[in-house]
């Protein structure tokens, strides 16, 4: 599958042409940007979304399948370009389209219009790039051989739309060899591209825990099960886990992040109940977590006769790219950015995507694209009520992937 990849990638076309008719794209992926960025919708409730993609394709002719694991779409592009090999190569261009229950405080004229939600997270120019690759490749499909599959993805922010859109079959039909996706990165600066082969995004798993010990006087601690010291002994010696179970050279992150017991002083309440998430990259550990959590929990209960309920939900894997994708991805990365110092290799996060999914089922590199810009006052964290991100790396977001498109689909 993997021989699709070029051996002379000089043999695409003349790039100063191409970079000159996406830059002249800029004014309208800013246009849909914020349009999209006005109508932020939750995950599988990407209604208006979708229907302002669908548009878009229709209008351009572009062949398109929509309600795909609800509000999913697939614009399916043909290459024109003649070429002599025997398999035609086909590419995946994945756009998450979701956004977030927050609560937008940016004053500008593109702020959201719907009360409590926000694309807080970029999704809305992810969709803005895609629609630009899509326009693009329609009106020069001279310039590519095979087939591109631009993928618009639901729920990334949860509960996951990748995986059903995969078991929906748009990895087939015709199988897709690759694929390639971005997020609009305000942990760099615009001019940079973060990109690695392996591990780039963390697994997510959470739990939910209830110890149940026996209520009663704060005073008479001897007549009860005190679930609060016992939540507090599993809290501490979870953090064993990452400090003594794992390997110090992998990274790991076991947080709780809420915990509640009590109502007041001098009650010892029936039960306490913690909500926890658990980050880590290395594959090797999917399922280690799960097994050393319930073990702590489980020993720390029994020692003081409490007893517990545990859920525990794999959410995402980890986001692993393939090296030979990856090489791809940098090349072009460094001739559109045009300085090997804008390639930031150093770029991995805890956070978690499930174009993980995509990932597990096909070979892949996900990226990350600069769009901080502290002079214009834009580099908030994402999922902040004021995120926002330098607008002008629209259009290079479009040239990265055509220009993959080019490389990988001759
Ligand atoms: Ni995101």
């Amino acid at each position: 599958m993997l021989s699709t990849l070029p051996q002379n990638p000089s043999q695409t076309v003349d790039f100063s042409q191409v970079r000159l008719q996406i830059r002249g794209l800029q004014p309208q992926l800013v246009t849909w940007r914020r349009q999209i960025h006005q109508k932020p919708e939750l995950g599988f409730q990407e209604k208006i979304t979708a229907e302002f993609i669908s548009q878009k394709l229709r209008s351009w002719g572009i062949p398109h399948q929509t309600e795909i694991a609800h509000t999913g779409i697939v614009a399916t592009l043909e290459g024109k370009k003649f070429s002599n090999r025997s398999h035609s190569p086909v590419l995946a261009i994945r756009a998450d389209m979701d956004a977030l229950p927050v609560q937008e405080e940016n004053e500008v004229d593109y702020k959201s219009q719907h009360p409590g939600l926000m694309h807080a997270c970029g999704h809305d120019g992810h969709v803005a790039i895609a629609l630009g690759t899509a326009y693009h490749l329609a009106r020069h499909p001279e310039t590519f051989a095979g087939t591109v599959k631009i993928i618009f993805q639901p729920a990334e922010e949860g509960p996951g739309g990748a995986e059903p859109m995969i078991e929906a079959g748009v990895l087939e039909n015709p199988n897709v060899d690759a694929i390639i996706g971005l997020h609009l990165w305000n942990n760099l600066p615009v001019g940079t591209v973060g990109v690695r082969a392996g591990a780039l995004m963390a697994a997510v798993e959470k739990f939910d825990c209830v110890i149940k010990g026996k209520g009663g006087h704060g005073a008479m601690p001897h007549q009860t099960i005190d679930p609060i010291l016992v939540a507090a002994q599993v809290v501490t010696t979870l953090q064993t886990i990452v400090a003594r179970n794992i390997d110090p050279i992998e990274a790991a992150v076991v947080t709780v992040g809420s915990l509640h017991a009590g109502t007041t002083d001098n009650v010892i309440p029936h039960q306490a109940e913690m909500m926890g998430t658990v980050r880590y990259f290395h594959p090797q550990y999917a399922g280690y977590f799960r097994q050393r959590i319930e073990q702590i929990i489980q020993g720390i209960c029994q020692s003081h006769g409490a007893t517990y309920e545990l859920k525990y939900q794999k959410l995402y894997p980890p986001v692993i790219n393939h090296p030979e994708i990856t090489q791809l991805v940098r090349s072009v990365a460094l001739e559109v950015i045009e300085t090997p110092v804008g390639i930031v290799p150093e770029c991995q996060t805890m956070g978690g995507e499930d174009m993980s999914f995509f990932l597990q089922s096909i070979p892949g590199c996900y990226f990350f694209l600069g769009a901080a810009n502290e002079s214009k006052k834009l580099n908030l964290p994402h999922h902040h009520p004021c995120f926002d991100f330098d607008e002008t790396v629209l259009a290079v977001g479009v040239e990265i992937f055509t220009r993959c498109v080019e490389k990988f689909c001759y």
